[in-house]
């Protein structure tokens, strides 16, 4: 059986680089898919309706032909990323439009267009096989995937790769994701795994860590500096885990904002000491669907001042979208900048445009990352400066139910899979090292 094989490879821990490289492959994977028949399956049904369970399947799968420039990496772990979650209930758009459009570029890119869609952008794992032109990676190396693909072959892309024409989101604008037993990746995709963490803590902060690292610390995103006060949406969840992480780190400081007091205790417990509790506020800041309540606003923005000592936000950290969104504009200090990467209640986005124009704040985008940034925030990990925020394990097989979790906003944290990992805390290579951060790896765990 040549999976049971590879993992005994893994498992062994000094299988040389040619005897991964002489491994035989097999003909089939299996891997989380959604099926392109399936795309009308919740139609009529609100979002929080559709059940990840009934459209995210375990399959088996052809294991594809190997292009220019890529690796076959063996899946140890994966994670669950909000992307999965619009994958699997279809919203905004099927994510198959993606593929088919990715399909028509060219000879090697028309395998992703597939009847169904091998989804996951983390992985943490070993590379198996490299396609013609790959000399920066071999098999055997133990990696880490960033979720960026870019062709490059315009110039647009060559100060900043994520503006590639051609920029995708692995494992969602593409196929061959990473909650699979094996995956698909570009090699400048490829990160080192750092060695103190087992696969599923290694492969849990890749995209949210990465995309963080670019909105609130990178040049191209809010350049966050000390002292600023940094109003952290969902400071408990995926991206905001290691936001606050990383305001705390850079000499920030943190507003959190959560949802309960169990949320509230965990960013306390990172550090953090300004912390709102939305729910325990009761902030409403639409009237109905169609008004929203600038008292609500106010409130909000008295709350913060309350904490701070009087001072505004120099950054918002914006990603809840439509809900949230006037409420940031109002709040972020003149001068301020609110920055955001989603819109996870609503895209259509609504705000006093006064409070904006008359106070010079600004509205930036951010999204992913490029692959220094994606390198320099896996070097955080790697350094013990931020730590993974694993909350739950699940199993290949159990990857619906945990999606359901992240779309119910049921977990903290971040939720791991399990790939062809047979159990948690495998993959450590420094213990010395782990040892001296455990208390911090473990802090999101169980709870
Ligand atoms: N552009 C990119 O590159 C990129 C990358 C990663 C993620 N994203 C997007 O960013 C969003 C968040 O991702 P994530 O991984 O952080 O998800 P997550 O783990 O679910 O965390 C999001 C947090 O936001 C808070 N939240 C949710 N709805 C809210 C609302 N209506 N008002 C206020 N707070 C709300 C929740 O915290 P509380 O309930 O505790 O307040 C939740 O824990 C998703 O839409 C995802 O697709 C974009």
């Amino acid at each position: 059986m040549p999976v049971q094989q590879i993992l005994d490879a893994i498992l062994a821990g000094d299988t040389a680089p040619e005897e991964f490289a002489a491994l035989p492959l097999p003909d089939t994977y299996k891997g989380i898919t959604v099926h392109k028949d399936e795309v009308e399956m919740f139609a009529g049904l609100a979002s929080r309706d559709k059940d990840p369970r009934k459209s995210l399947h375990l399959d088996d799968v052809p294991v594809p032909e190997l292009a220019p420039g890529e690796a076959l990496v063996a899946v140890m772990a994966s994670a669950i990323n909000y992307n999965t979650v619009w994958t699997s209930i279809f919203e905004p758009v099927s994510t198959f439009s993606f593929l088919e459009r990715y399909g028509r570029l060219s000879e090697y890119t028309k395998r992703h267009d597939l009847p169904y869609h091998v989804v996951g952008s983390d992985l943490a794992g070993v590379v198996l096989r490299t396609g013609p032109g790959v000399n920066a990676w071999k098999p055997g190396a133990e990696v880490v995937a960033h979720c960026l693909s870019v062709e490059l072959e315009s110039p647009d892309g060559h100060d900043d790769t994520m503006m590639d024409p051609q920029q995708r989101i692995w494992g969602f604008e593409t196929n061959f994701g990473g909650l699979a037993q094996l995956a698909i990746v570009k090699s400048n995709q490829l990160l080192p795994k750092p060695d103190h963490l087992t696969w599923e803590e290694a492969a849990s902060p890749g995209l949210v860590n990465a995309t963080a690292y670019r909105q609130l610390v990178s040049k191209n995103g809010a350049h966050m500096k000390q002292g600023d006060v940094v109003l952290i949406w969902g400071a408990s969840g995926g991206l905001g885990s290691y936001a606050t992480q990383m305001a705390l780190n850079g000499g920030a400081i943190p507003v959190c904002v959560v949802s309960s007091p169990e949320k509230a205790e965990i960013v306390r417990s990172l550090g953090a000491q300004h912390v709102i509790d939305r729910s325990a506020e009761g902030y409403t800041f639409w009237k109905d669907e169609n008004t929203q309540d600038p008292k609500e606003w106010q409130r909000f923005g008295k709350k913060i001042r309350e904490l701070t000592g009087g001072e505004d936000p120099d950054i918002v950290f914006e990603h809840p979208g439509r809900e949230t969104f006037g409420a940031s504009v109002y709040v972020a200090r003149k001068g301020g900048t609110i920055i955001t990467c989603a819109s996870t209640s609503g895209y259509m986005h609504q705000y006093d445009n006064r409070y904006l124009w008359m106070n010079l704040k600004n509205i930036k985008s951010s999204h992913f990352a490029n692959y220094r940034e994606a390198f320099e925030a896996n070097r955080l990990i790697d350094k013990g400066l931020i730590h993974p925020t694993l909350s739950r394990v699940y199993s290949l097989e159990e990857t619906g139910q945990a999606a359901l979790d992240v779309h119910h906003n049921l977990h903290q944290g971040k939720v791991g899979v399990l790939c062809l990992a047979p159990e948690e805390g495998l993959g450590v290579r420094d213990e010395a090292k782990r040892a001296q951060f455990l208390t911090e790896i473990n802090r999101f765990r169980g709870i």
